[in-house]
């Protein structure tokens, strides 16, 4: 299930003014992702053409870049990120349950959003809050000793 991004005329001029300003300064190319990411909720492959063609890098580069960090994603996320930590911490106290208890309310897998860019599910690495573990993050809200019913609680609230 994906959500089809806008990449109209409005943003496209938009991205070429940033990257305009970038290639002003050196080492463009991250500030110019940042944008992107900013101006279309995303960095999907025909951004991507774009920016390698006007920064004169090559697709494979920012592909890597865009793929490697969190905070850029090709496909657009929703409204609402819901983020389960499967680090070790929270792993080994059961946040696989709880990762599975947002994937049957929502009826998504993880990494997937839903059709009407209501909810995006991701499972993350440590977010640095093992004290807390098992924990879960909603729009970087975090929330510590997740439950089951925890999860359904926060799905019921978001409803
Ligand atoms: S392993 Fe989940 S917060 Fe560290």
């Amino acid at each position: 299930m994906s959500v089809k991004v806008q990449i109209t005329e409005e943003r496209l001029a938009k991205l070429y003014g940033v990257m305009e300003e970038n290639k002003k300064k050196p080492g463009p190319l991250m500030p110019t992702l940042h944008e992107a990411q900013k101006i279309f909720g995303c960095i999907p492959i025909e951004v991507q053409k774009v920016i390698a063609k006007e920064l004169n890098e090559s697709i494979a580069k920012i592909n890597g870049v865009v793929t490697f960090y969190g905070n850029f994603s090709i496909e657009p996320k929703g409204e609402t990120i819901i983020n389960v930590c499967l680090g070790t911490a929270c792993y080994v106290r059961g946040s696989q349950g709880v990762l599975d208890a947002f994937q049957d309310c929502l009826k998504l897998k993880a990494g997937e959003t839903s059709e009407d860019g209501k909810y995006t599910l991701q499972s993350t690495r440590c977010i640095g809050a093992c004290g807390l573990a098992p924990t879960f993050t909603v729009n970087g809200t975090v929330y510590g000793n997740a439950t089951v019913s925890k999860a359904k609680e926060i799905i019921e609230s978001l409803r």
